[in-house]
């Protein structure tokens, strides 16, 4: 176990850092020998602003909080750039310094796949709509992932950005039917000020695409008031696409689900309206939930 110490104002912590599963155990066992509540946040790494709004929503006595970092090749589908994915440990973790993270478990493929994919799980009907459409096998590599990190740390709670609002109920309704002992919590999306969804991929956009990615927030609050009002929704859906094409984005779908399923129809009181579209190198989501 490697250890890297963390200057707070006051006091001096080490942050406990660990690549192989038998290491995170012990260390586990021995916090829940002091009856230490078990915080996960599940991370790619490439950690920014959003990723530490995660990791500091969960802050309560007698928690310990650990941040998983792998770039899981299960996730990424033929067309993705699975080499390409930014590895950025050392800075990560400098990063986790100015968090309220105790631990952080960054193991690599070999450890979580020794026998290559031999069993995986499949959360069908919510894992191939929208996202998964457009990337199959994405949703069953994501809830692969996310369950042997579940087996292995065995959390209390994990915690989920809102922003990959299909992840997170895929996630709740894995925990939920295979009744796994967990609390999945989504936390809201962060924002720069223009109203642009924090994401590691924003580092994919050019300085003129920075200047338009905030539209699809913008396409997504003006959907909201006509919902709100409402006013013909699928003349506003059609108008903000409009919009969002002849700035240069390719759609991949912009639309109004229930916020529980997914599903299109019927309508319930909670719904969410969700947008995925491809500006240059970057494939940018994002969503809000609105209740009427
Ligand atoms: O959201 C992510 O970063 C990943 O999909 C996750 C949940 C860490 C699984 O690899």
């Amino acid at each position: 176990m490697k250890s890297f110490r963390i200057r707070k104002i006051h006091t001096v912590r080490e942050l406990s850092f660990h690549s192989t599963i038998n290491s995170i155990q012990k260390w586990l066992d021995k916090k829940r020998k002091k009856k230490k509540k078990i915080i996960l946040i599940p991370t790619m790494g490439n950690l920014h602003q959003g990723h530490l709004d995660l990791i500091n929503s969960y802050k309560k006595r007698n928690t310990e909080t650990i941040v998983s970092i792998f770039v899981n090749p299960m996730q990424f589908n033929l067309h993705e750039d699975f080499d390409a994915y930014p590895r950025t440990l050392e800075s990560d973790l400098q990063t986790l310094q100015t968090s309220s993270a105790t631990s952080v478990f960054a193991p690599n493929v070999r450890e979580m796949y020794p026998f290559g994919v031999r069993a995986q799980i499949d959360i069908p009907k919510i894992s191939s709509i929208l996202c998964g459409a457009s990337r199959p096998g994405h949703f069953q590599g994501v809830a692969t992932v996310v369950a042997k990190l579940f087996n292995i740390i065995k959390p209390d709670v994990a915690i989920f950005g809102k922003k990959d609002y299909q992840q997170l109920q895929i996630i709740r309704i894995m925990a939920n039917d295979l009744l796994m002992p967990i609390k999945i919590v989504g936390v809201e999306t962060t924002r720069e000020i223009s109203g642009l969804a924090l994401s590691s991929r924003n580092d994919y956009l050019l300085p003129n695409e920075k200047l338009i990615a905030p539209s699809l927030y913008g396409s997504l609050l003006a959907i909201r008031t006509g919902l709100l009002n409402k006013k013909n929704i699928q003349k506003t859906l059609e108008k903000e696409r409009e919009k969002l094409r002849d700035l240069g984005f390719k759609i991949d779908y912009l639309e109004i689900r229930n916020a529980s399923d997914l599903t299109a129809t019927p309508f319930n009181s909670k719904r969410i309206i969700m947008v995925a579209a491809v500006l240059g190198k970057a494939r940018l989501i994002d969503n809000i939930i609105v209740e009427t």
